[in-house]
């Protein structure tokens, strides 16, 4: 479980965990800390939430002692365009974390989907919360299957999702898990914070696990589509369309064509 050193002269982060058997959602959670001023550093982690939340409006299924469910509080003295970059940083963060443990590698889909064999392994929920600041807080929440099998999983996503256990991975317990998890990001936000995007965007290209592939993204009832060739500086999705044009996509999913 290798972790990587810290840039010379950055002290970690003083990590605070609080652990709580069930939770609403970390996110929420810790998105009423953020509003109270609360500093960054802070991480609540939970054995099961009951209304767990994933990107785009849906649920987060989140059944006790078969994952890891987690928010961190960060507060980048950074403009909050730059600041939402930190998705793409936790979603880079996650992935290499998780690809050090033993078994196949665990890449990443933009804007940020954990994969393993193109299954879902885990997400990431990034949301930004200027009241508490400043800074502005950002509150990363991370999902991660570890042990759930096939049939554990809610139909709609069966098949389609799969577990650290089920894709062949070493699975640690959740709190170790999360230590190699903390250790990745704060190596990666420590970067971000005294290099700027340029080397996460380059981690994050490196990890990426359709790269070149024919894809759409839907935003806002338009459809751009074109062969996945990265994202750019602002953390958009970079489609090469039809006679060369690079297209960019803001929000929205990518759906494999
Ligand atoms: C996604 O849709 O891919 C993002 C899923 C994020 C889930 C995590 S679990 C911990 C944290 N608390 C939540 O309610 N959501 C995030």
């Amino acid at each position: 479980m290798a972790a990587p050193a810290l840039p010379p002269g950055s002290p970690a982060l003083a990590w605070r965990v609080e652990w709580l058997d069930v939770a609403g959602s970390t996110n929420d959670l810790l998105l009423e800390r953020a509003r109270r001023g609360e500093a960054e550093g802070l991480v609540i982690a939970a054995r099961s939430q009951t209304r767990g939340r994933g990107r785009r409006g849906r649920g987060w299924h989140s059944p006790p002692g078969a994952g890891l469910y987690f928010s961190v509080l960060l507060r980048p003295p950074k403009p909050p365009a730059e600041a939402r970059l930190l998705t793409l940083l936790a979603g880079v963060a996650a992935a290499e974390g998780l690809s050090s443990l033993a078994g196949p590698p665990v890449g990443l889909k933009w804007p940020n989907d954990l994969r393993v064999h193109r299954k879902k392994l885990g997400g990431i929920l990034c949301e930004y919360e200027p009241q508490g600041g400043p800074p502005p807080a950002v509150v990363a929440g991370v999902g991660v299957n570890l042990t759930g099998e096939e049939t554990d999983f809610p139909a709609e996503i069966r098949g389609r999702a799969t577990s650290l256990r089920l894709a062949g991975k070493a699975a640690p317990e959740a709190e170790e898990t999360l230590s190699l998890l903390l250790r990745h990001l704060d190596f990666w936000y420590k970067v971000f914070l005294n290099t700027g995007f340029e080397p996460v965007r380059t981690r994050w290209m490196e990890l990426c696990d359709n790269l070149g592939e024919e894809a759409a993204v839907s935003a806002e009832g338009e459809t751009l589509r074109g062969k996945v060739a990265g994202i750019d500086g602002s953390g958009r999705l970079l489609l090469q369309g039809a006679e060369g044009r690079l297209l960019r996509a803001e929000a929205g999913e990518v759906i494999e064509t």
